[in-house]
Protein backbone atom coordinates (compact mmCIF):
# COMPACT_ATOMS: atom_id res chain seq x y z
CA UNK A 1 0.00 0.00 0.00
CA UNK A 2 1.47 3.33 -0.76
CA UNK A 3 2.03 5.86 1.84
CA UNK A 4 -1.40 8.09 0.50
CA UNK A 5 -3.53 4.97 0.74
CA UNK A 6 -2.36 4.02 4.03
CA UNK A 7 -2.89 7.66 5.57
CA UNK A 8 -6.64 7.25 4.29
CA UNK A 9 -6.90 4.29 5.27
CA UNK A 10 -5.92 5.38 8.87
CA UNK A 11 -8.09 8.23 8.39
CA UNK A 12 -11.33 6.50 7.71
CA UNK A 13 -10.68 3.97 10.64
CA UNK A 14 -11.29 7.43 12.63
CA UNK A 15 -14.37 8.05 11.48
CA UNK A 16 -18.38 7.08 12.98
CA UNK A 17 -21.23 6.00 11.09
CA UNK A 18 -24.58 4.59 11.50
CA UNK A 19 -24.40 0.98 10.33
CA UNK A 20 -27.36 -0.62 8.36
CA UNK A 21 -28.10 -4.29 6.91
CA UNK A 22 -29.42 -4.52 3.31
CA UNK A 23 -31.31 -6.89 2.38
CA UNK A 24 -32.66 -8.23 -1.53
CA UNK A 25 -34.46 -11.41 -3.05
CA UNK A 26 -34.22 -12.47 -6.41
CA UNK A 27 -35.35 -15.46 -8.21
CA UNK A 28 -36.52 -17.10 -4.93
CA UNK A 29 -33.47 -16.27 -2.90
CA UNK A 30 -32.91 -13.76 -0.17
CA UNK A 31 -29.36 -12.45 0.63
CA UNK A 32 -28.66 -9.33 3.04
CA UNK A 33 -25.52 -8.27 4.75
CA UNK A 34 -24.40 -5.62 7.00
CA UNK A 35 -23.45 -2.54 5.52
CA UNK A 36 -21.37 0.90 6.51
CA UNK A 37 -20.96 2.59 2.92
CA UNK A 38 -24.70 4.36 2.76
CA UNK A 39 -26.03 7.88 2.81
CA UNK A 40 -29.31 9.87 1.89
CA UNK A 41 -28.11 12.06 -0.96
CA UNK A 42 -31.18 13.73 -1.82
CA UNK A 43 -34.42 15.36 0.16
CA UNK A 44 -36.65 16.02 -2.81
CA UNK A 45 -37.38 13.67 -4.54
CA UNK A 46 -36.18 11.75 -1.43
CA UNK A 47 -33.13 9.22 -2.45
CA UNK A 48 -30.29 7.02 -0.16
CA UNK A 49 -27.55 5.06 -1.52
CA UNK A 50 -25.93 1.99 -0.61
CA UNK A 51 -22.66 0.39 -1.45
CA UNK A 52 -22.36 -3.65 -1.57
CA UNK A 53 -18.76 -5.14 -2.37
CA UNK A 54 -19.12 -6.87 -5.62
CA UNK A 55 -17.47 -10.19 -4.12
CA UNK A 56 -20.29 -9.86 -1.58
CA UNK A 57 -23.34 -12.50 -2.01
CA UNK A 58 -26.14 -9.82 -1.42
CA UNK A 59 -24.31 -7.68 -4.21
CA UNK A 60 -24.83 -10.58 -6.93
CA UNK A 61 -28.85 -11.11 -5.81
CA UNK A 62 -29.30 -6.87 -5.33
CA UNK A 63 -28.01 -6.59 -9.23
CA UNK A 64 -31.23 -9.02 -10.33
CA UNK A 65 -33.35 -7.20 -7.59
CA UNK A 66 -35.39 -4.14 -8.31
CA UNK A 67 -36.36 -3.57 -4.55
CA UNK A 68 -33.84 -3.27 -1.09
CA UNK A 69 -34.54 -3.01 1.89
CA UNK A 70 -32.32 -1.17 4.60
CA UNK A 71 -32.54 -1.48 8.10
CA UNK A 72 -31.24 0.81 10.81
CA UNK A 73 -29.73 -0.77 13.62
CA UNK A 74 -29.66 0.05 17.38
CA UNK A 75 -26.57 -0.34 19.87
CA UNK A 76 -28.61 -3.22 21.04
CA UNK A 77 -28.79 -5.26 17.69
CA UNK A 78 -25.28 -6.37 17.52
CA UNK A 79 -26.52 -10.35 17.42
CA UNK A 80 -27.94 -8.92 13.97
CA UNK A 81 -25.18 -7.54 13.12
CA UNK A 82 -23.16 -10.92 13.39
CA UNK A 83 -25.27 -12.91 11.75
CA UNK A 84 -25.63 -10.45 8.69
CA UNK A 85 -21.95 -9.27 8.85
CA UNK A 86 -19.85 -11.73 10.48
CA UNK A 87 -21.30 -14.97 8.22
CA UNK A 88 -21.70 -15.06 4.29
CA UNK A 89 -24.61 -16.33 2.15
CA UNK A 90 -22.29 -18.59 0.07
CA UNK A 91 -22.39 -20.53 2.89
CA UNK A 92 -25.15 -19.43 5.66
CA UNK A 93 -29.11 -19.42 5.09
CA UNK A 94 -28.91 -16.42 7.37
CA UNK A 95 -32.95 -16.03 6.98
CA UNK A 96 -33.35 -19.63 8.55
CA UNK A 97 -31.64 -18.00 11.49
CA UNK A 98 -34.29 -14.28 11.74
CA UNK A 99 -37.47 -13.56 11.73
CA UNK A 100 -38.32 -11.86 8.94
CA UNK A 101 -41.22 -11.39 6.50
CA UNK A 102 -42.07 -9.54 2.55
CA UNK A 103 -42.60 -6.35 2.02
CA UNK A 104 -42.98 -4.87 -1.59
CA UNK A 105 -41.04 -8.00 -2.72
CA UNK A 106 -38.13 -7.23 -0.23
CA UNK A 107 -37.20 -9.46 2.79
CA UNK A 108 -38.01 -7.42 5.81
CA UNK A 109 -36.11 -8.19 9.29
CA UNK A 110 -38.45 -8.45 12.44
CA UNK A 111 -35.81 -7.51 14.71
CA UNK A 112 -35.06 -4.09 13.47
CA UNK A 113 -37.44 -1.48 14.18
CA UNK A 114 -36.51 1.16 11.96
CA UNK A 115 -36.31 0.30 7.75
CA UNK A 116 -37.17 1.43 4.36
CA UNK A 117 -37.54 -0.66 1.26
CA UNK A 118 -36.72 1.03 -1.84
CA UNK A 119 -37.00 0.66 -5.74
CA UNK A 120 -33.52 0.96 -7.21
CA UNK A 121 -33.57 4.07 -9.67
CA UNK A 122 -30.17 3.84 -10.82
CA UNK A 123 -27.02 1.72 -10.40
CA UNK A 124 -23.29 2.98 -9.83
CA UNK A 125 -20.78 0.10 -11.15
CA UNK A 126 -17.47 1.88 -10.17
CA UNK A 127 -14.65 0.70 -8.03
CA UNK A 128 -15.09 -2.79 -5.66
CA UNK A 129 -18.03 -1.46 -4.32
CA UNK A 130 -21.77 -1.46 -6.19
CA UNK A 131 -23.73 1.72 -5.82
CA UNK A 132 -26.96 1.40 -5.42
CA UNK A 133 -29.26 4.14 -5.51
CA UNK A 134 -32.91 3.94 -3.86
CA UNK A 135 -36.59 5.88 -4.16
CA UNK A 136 -38.33 4.92 -0.70
CA UNK A 137 -41.54 3.39 -1.61
CA UNK A 138 -42.38 1.65 2.19
CA UNK A 139 -41.44 3.12 5.38
CA UNK A 140 -41.40 0.97 8.95
CA UNK A 141 -44.47 2.76 11.23
CA UNK A 142 -43.25 5.41 13.44
CA UNK A 143 -41.45 3.48 16.44
CA UNK A 144 -42.65 4.00 20.04
CA UNK A 145 -39.88 5.12 22.80
CA UNK A 146 -36.76 3.77 21.91
CA UNK A 147 -35.02 1.67 24.64
CA UNK A 148 -31.57 1.61 23.29
CA UNK A 149 -29.28 4.43 23.87
CA UNK A 150 -28.87 4.88 20.02
CA UNK A 151 -27.76 3.83 16.51
CA UNK A 152 -25.56 1.24 16.38
CA UNK A 153 -22.42 3.03 14.46
CA UNK A 154 -19.25 1.81 12.75
CA UNK A 155 -16.99 2.41 15.63
CA UNK A 156 -18.86 -0.27 17.39
CA UNK A 157 -18.26 -3.00 15.20
CA UNK A 158 -15.41 -2.32 13.02
CA UNK A 159 -13.78 -5.23 15.03
CA UNK A 160 -15.91 -7.59 13.52
CA UNK A 161 -14.37 -9.73 10.91
CA UNK A 162 -16.40 -9.53 7.60
CA UNK A 163 -18.10 -13.20 6.72
CA UNK A 164 -17.30 -12.40 2.80
CA UNK A 165 -13.14 -11.34 2.19
CA UNK A 166 -13.36 -7.77 1.32
C1 LIG B 1 -17.68 -2.85 10.04
C2 LIG B 1 -18.13 -3.51 8.76
C3 LIG B 1 -18.54 -2.72 7.69
C4 LIG B 1 -18.96 -3.30 6.48
N1 LIG B 1 -19.38 -2.50 5.45
C5 LIG B 1 -19.79 -3.08 4.29
C6 LIG B 1 -20.28 -2.27 3.21
O1 LIG B 1 -20.35 -1.05 3.28
N2 LIG B 1 -20.70 -2.91 2.09
C7 LIG B 1 -20.66 -4.28 1.95
O2 LIG B 1 -21.06 -4.81 0.91
N3 LIG B 1 -20.19 -5.08 2.95
C8 LIG B 1 -19.75 -4.50 4.11
N4 LIG B 1 -19.29 -5.28 5.13
C9 LIG B 1 -19.05 -6.71 4.90
C10 LIG B 1 -20.25 -7.65 4.87
O3 LIG B 1 -21.24 -7.29 5.81
C11 LIG B 1 -19.77 -9.09 5.19
O4 LIG B 1 -18.66 -9.47 4.39
C12 LIG B 1 -20.90 -10.10 5.03
O5 LIG B 1 -20.50 -11.31 5.64
C13 LIG B 1 -21.24 -10.38 3.57
O6 LIG B 1 -22.27 -11.33 3.52
P1 LIG B 1 -22.81 -11.90 2.14
O7 LIG B 1 -21.65 -12.57 1.44
O8 LIG B 1 -23.89 -12.86 2.57
O9 LIG B 1 -23.33 -10.76 1.34
C14 LIG B 1 -18.93 -4.72 6.35
C15 LIG B 1 -18.55 -5.51 7.44
C16 LIG B 1 -18.15 -4.93 8.64
C17 LIG B 1 -17.76 -5.82 9.79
Amino acid sequence: MDDTREAFSALVATLDYPMVIVTAAADGENAGCLVGFTTQCSIDPPRFLVFLSEKNRTHEVARRADRLAVHFLDDADHALAELFGGETGDNVDKFSRCRWHAVDGAPVLDDAERWFVGRVVDRYERGDHGGHLLEPISVAPAPGPRESEGDLSYQDVREMEPGHEP
